[in-house]
């Protein structure tokens, strides 16, 4: 993993790299076997298994079965029962109600997998079995501009899909498509031609608290002097529009200040990922611009395969079922009547790139889902003109984050709120609850905690709604240690390594397979089994917020266990040893699964 600093890391040395199927998945197959040695027809069926409060499992697939058979389900019920063969995994089955079988297994088998995993770094998580390539674009702020609350979403989601699908075996290719093209360049440009020393001011820049404000400090001037001129002044405003050309066709000055632009840019940016703790690589970041040079071989293809049409001097694809409110047609608008070209063309040149040349399966894209009509329109056109197979691109649209008042995140004065401010305003609350609780840290250390206890609440809070909810940012929520939160997570993980402080060098985890679990143990043991198995389906669907409930189920678990079964102070050495050992694979649970969603897991709190 790229979080150092870990002490959860195994202690005997030894490497190891086994994929541990859960106990979950292997009683499913042992029911099914028997559901098919039970009723051939039957053969594939899914028995349905899942946790259950009155057992371990229930296994409700009988029901539907008989059903679909005419048949009766508990006598098909009993009849599995009959035939599930003699094995040490499951302890006790009972046909109950209508035709369900509950399911309890066995003390040592839990044990015994738990240890399976225990035993391997990646806590016996399998890879997946047809791994491909996908290439995800996030994360992709607009140059010249300040990055606010929407660029949050995308930069938190994509971050933790990104190692979700690699911690899978999946190739990922990590594309921010930010925007760092088009007319409004003609005018900043032309306004340094005209100013050549206004991005050297360092006036604004004075109170910034590190480089990258600096930069975005004079950026902003720069726009806000070359907006007024190029309001106010006709012929100003006519020599901006002349340097979109000068730009597009790689007039060496031009290029040159845009260079300087966008460095200014990607300066302001580094800081602010810096501050979310997200890993942007430079190598990654291939803006609009990258796909200048093939804009007019796509239009061309698009107009020669018939795929769009000129109208009204416009190059277009329609759409039967995207119409304006009148009725008339809303087409995607591919080359505009002055011959430029928009933020449409530049979509289908990547989506040609990413699958001709990158060879990706499967492009994502992670934007706000007030773009969702444009990538319909956009995926439709590139499988139109043959660029893009049926299903392979998909739009993880996420919801609007919203102010208490439920409208969409404004300051006071109505504006969009700067990513850096709620960074900061997070931090800050964050700091607070970390002073009252611990009282004996330096105000250096406070603050390092406070980053990563502010920065991991902004970033649950995120990814715990389902991707497409607008949700509403309340810091005073995110921060609580009660509830559903990154912080809560974080205590449950510091307080488990406090144990093995305080057990010092005789805290050892050791599984003890030949003991009895009390039921604390066991809800916690079967949580952990199925690890492997929520990640599967939390890569498959996209879904972080299943890591995150999973995690907080975890959690809260543990802390049922630590309240009801003694650790330190267990009634024999081997209960010590087998509990310390449930602690250390849940410390270990809970540090993958935050690290996989980029949240950070502090030793103390
Ligand atoms: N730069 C755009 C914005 O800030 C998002 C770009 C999304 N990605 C894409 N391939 N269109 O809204």
């Amino acid at each position: 993993g790229y979080w150092e600093g870990s002490q959860t890391t195994r202690r005997n040395g030894s490497l190891s790299m086994a994929s541990v199927p859960s106990l979950a998945a292997s009683v499913r197959q042992r029911v099914s076997d028997a559901l098919s040695a039970a009723l051939p027809e039957a053969a594939s069926a899914d028995p349905l298994l899942r946790r259950s409060d009155r057992a371990d499992f229930q296994a409700n697939g009988m029901l539907a079965l008989a059903k679909q058979l005419k048949g009766n389900p508990r006598e098909l019920a009993t009849k599995v029962v009959g035939a599930l063969p003699e094995n040490d995994e499951i302890k006790d089955v009972e046909v109950s109600g209508p035709g369900f079988l509950n399911i309890t297994v066995s003390d040592a088998a839990i044990v015994r997998t738990l240890a399976a995993r225990a035993a391997d770094d990646r806590l016996g998580v399998p890879y997946a079995e047809h791994p491909g390539t996908t290439v995800i674009d996030y994360s992709q702020p607009n140059v010249a501009k300040e990055m606010h609350v929407g660029h949050l979403r995308s930069t938190v989601i994509g971050d933790a899909v990104v190692h979700i699908l690699e911690h899978r075996g999946e190739k990922v290719i990590r594309r921010h498509h930010i925007g760092d093209w088009g007319t409004n360049f003609g005018m900043l440009i032309q306004y340094l031609i005209e100013h050549p020393h206004e991005l050297d001011h360092e006036t604004d820049a004075q109170g910034a608290k590190d480089a990258g404000e600096a930069a975005m400090a004079r950026l902003n001037r720069l726009y806000k002097s070359s907006r007024a001129v190029f309001d106010s002044d006709e012929a100003f405003k006519a020599r901006a529009r002349d340097r979109v050309p000068a730009l597009q066709s790689g007039d060496p000055e031009t290029l040159a200040l845009w260079h300087k632009i966008v460095d200014e840019s990607k300066t302001y940016f580094q800081g602010v990922y810096a501050e979310l703790d997200v890993e942007v690589r430079d190598e990654d970041v291939v803006g609009e611009s990258a796909y200048n040079d093939d804009l007019h071989q796509v239009v061309k293809d698009l107009e020669e395969s018939g795929v769009a049409v000129r109208s009204e001097g416009a190059l277009c694809v329609f759409f039967e079922d995207v119409k304006g409110p009148d009725g008339t047609p809303t087409p995607l608008i591919v080359q505009k009547s002055n011959g430029g070209f928009g933020y449409a063309a530049t979509d289908l040149a990547a989506i040609r790139n990413r699958i001709g040349e990158l060879k990706a399966d499967t492009l994502l894209y992670v934007v706000d889902a007030r773009q969702a009509l444009h990538f319909r329109m956009v995926f439709e056109t590139a499988q139109r003109a043959g660029w893009l197979p049926e299903g392979a691109a998909k739009q993880l649209a996420f919801g609007t984050v919203l102010g208490k008042d439920g409208k969409p995140f404004k300051t006071r004065a109505g504006e969009t709120v700067r990513l850096v401010d709620l960074l900061d305003e997070a931090i800050e609350h964050a700091a607070g609850v970390v002073r009252e609780k611990a009282q004996d840290l330096t105000e250096e250390e406070i603050q390092d905690r406070a980053a990563q206890v502010g920065i991991g609440a902004v970033k649950y809070a995120d990814l715990s709604n389902s991707m497409t909810r607008d949700y509403v940012f309340d810091l005073d929520r995110m921060v609580s240690l009660q509830g559903d939160t990154s912080v809560y997570l974080q205590y449950a993980y510091a307080r488990i390594r406090s144990i093995f402080r305080r057990g010092g060098e005789a805290a050892k985890p050791v599984p003890h397979p030949e003991l009895e679990l009390a039921p604390a143990e066991r809800a916690l043991a079967l949580q952990l089994d199925e690890f492997g198995d929520t990640l599967a389906t939390v890569a498959e669907e996209y879904a972080p917020h299943k890591l995150t409930a999973y995690l907080y189920e975890l959690a809260s678990l543990y802390s049922r266990f630590f309240e009801n079964c003694p650790v330190l102070k267990a009634d024999t050495e081997e209960q010590k040893e087998n509990r310390l050992f449930l602690c250390d694979l849940t410390a270990r649970t809970l540090h993958q699964g935050m690290d996989l969603l980029g949240i950070r897991t502090p030793e103390r709190l």
